[in-house]
């Protein structure tokens, strides 16, 4: 009986450990990752939104953070990898290999919900 109890007990404790799956892990992440959340600009669903709208030179202008549903992986790790550019709005996060491929876990997650709700 006292076996039993302490498997019991060794189950619960690593059970714990994965507590966060990784869809979990990889959502916080896009909310909250080392500074803004990429949801700010780029939205909940990552299709991206327009920042502002804004006048120069008499010519209409629009900022708008980019549907990063449309990147494909090798796009979004080198965009996240490489320093940013200073002329850039989007800031610069300093993420792990393994962070940035949660972020494109979560939005390949997202990306396939889409097509769910588009058929
Ligand atoms: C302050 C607004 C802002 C935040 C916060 C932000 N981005 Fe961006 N992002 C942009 C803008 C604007 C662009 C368009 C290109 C540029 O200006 O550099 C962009 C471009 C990108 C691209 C390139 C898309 C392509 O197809 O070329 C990726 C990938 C990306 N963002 C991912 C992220 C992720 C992941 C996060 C969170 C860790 C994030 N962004 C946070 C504004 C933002």
């Amino acid at each position: 009986m006292k076996i039993i109890l302490l498997l019991f007990l060794i189950n619960m404790i690593l059970m714990s450990e994965s507590f966060l799956t990784k869809k979990e892990y990889a959502k916080m992440l896009y909310h909250n990752p080392r500074g803004i959340g990429c949801d700010k600009c780029h939205n909940d669903d990552a299709t991206g939104k327009v920042l502002i709208n804004y006048i120069h030179k008499a010519k209409n202008k629009t900022i708008k953070a980019l549907d990063l549903t449309k990147s494909t992986k090798k796009e979004f790790i080198k965009i996240l990898s490489r320093r940013r550019d200073k002329k850039s709005i989007m800031p610069e996060y300093f993420l792990t290999k393994e962070e940035i491929e949660a972020l494109y876990f979560y939005v390949n997650s997202l990306k396939k919900r889409q097509k769910i709700k588009n058929k």
